[in-house]
């Protein structure tokens, strides 16, 4: 496909990019505005890159014609938590707006995956209007916690330091990094009333 077709393709999806990212943003900064804690710490987004987005074709045997229905994440959110209780709030959040609309999830937090990987993930519809009409696309939301997002960042380092494939003492240190995660997160939970007390009564 010629580079002018994937600009033409990919453009929706950085106004949608785009555009959740300020969202997602703006709600933090009305949490914090009204002096309340934020169950959202951090934003951060993505549109797939035309290398990655090939791979992926090429590797779930998806051909051109329907790249827009079957990637799902072409478009791509991250949130990122203080706490694991955060996650479900933000869930809500996403469930009550007019301007998302939910169409699956995969939880990866009360059942990790087989890498040792956890994360709430949405898929949403989304429109965007661009001079050429409105368009529904699609875009991916990650939702996990501070921790979970240093585990993942440090694993996607290794699987690209390793092409896909890490050795076996390496995925086994991973699993227990992945077990000492949670175990963090519940510790953190413990002081998480303190800290909201805290917050609220330093409220910038
Ligand atoms: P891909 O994994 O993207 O091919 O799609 P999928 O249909 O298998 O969905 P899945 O929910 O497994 O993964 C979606 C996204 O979650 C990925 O693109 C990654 O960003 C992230 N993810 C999934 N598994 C892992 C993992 O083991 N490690 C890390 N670091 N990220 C992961
Ligand atoms: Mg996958």
């Amino acid at each position: 496909m010629e580079i002018q077709l994937w600009r033409e393709i990919l453009s929706p999806y950085e106004l949608a990019v785009d555009e959740l990212t300020l969202k997602f943003h703006h709600i933090i900064r009305e949490y914090r505005r009204a002096g309340l804690y934020s169950p959202i710490e951090q934003v951060d987004g993505r549109v797939k890159t035309i290398s990655s987005i090939l791979d992926k074709m090429q590797r779930k045997k998806i051909n051109a014609n329907n790249i827009e229905d079957k990637l799902e994440d072409i478009a791509g959110i991250r949130l990122i938590c203080q706490f694991v209780e955060d996650i479900e709030k933000v869930v809500e959040i996403i469930e009550n707006r007019s301007d998302m609309e939910i169409k699956s999830r995969k939880d990866y937090i009360s059942q990790s995956k087989d890498s040792g990987y956890r994360s709430y993930h949405l898929i949403i519809y989304y429109e965007v209007n661009t001079i050429y009409g409105r368009k529904k696309l699609q875009a991916e939301i990650q939702i996990r916690t501070l921790a979970m997002n240093f585990w993942a960042t440090v694993e996607h380092s290794l699987q690209y330091k390793y092409k896909g494939n890490i050795p076996e003492h390496v995925t086994d240190k991973l699993l227990q990094a992945s077990d000492a995660i949670v175990i963090l997160d519940r510790e953190m939970s413990s002081v998480r009333d303190e800290i909201m007390d805290a917050q609220n009564s330093f409220r910038k």
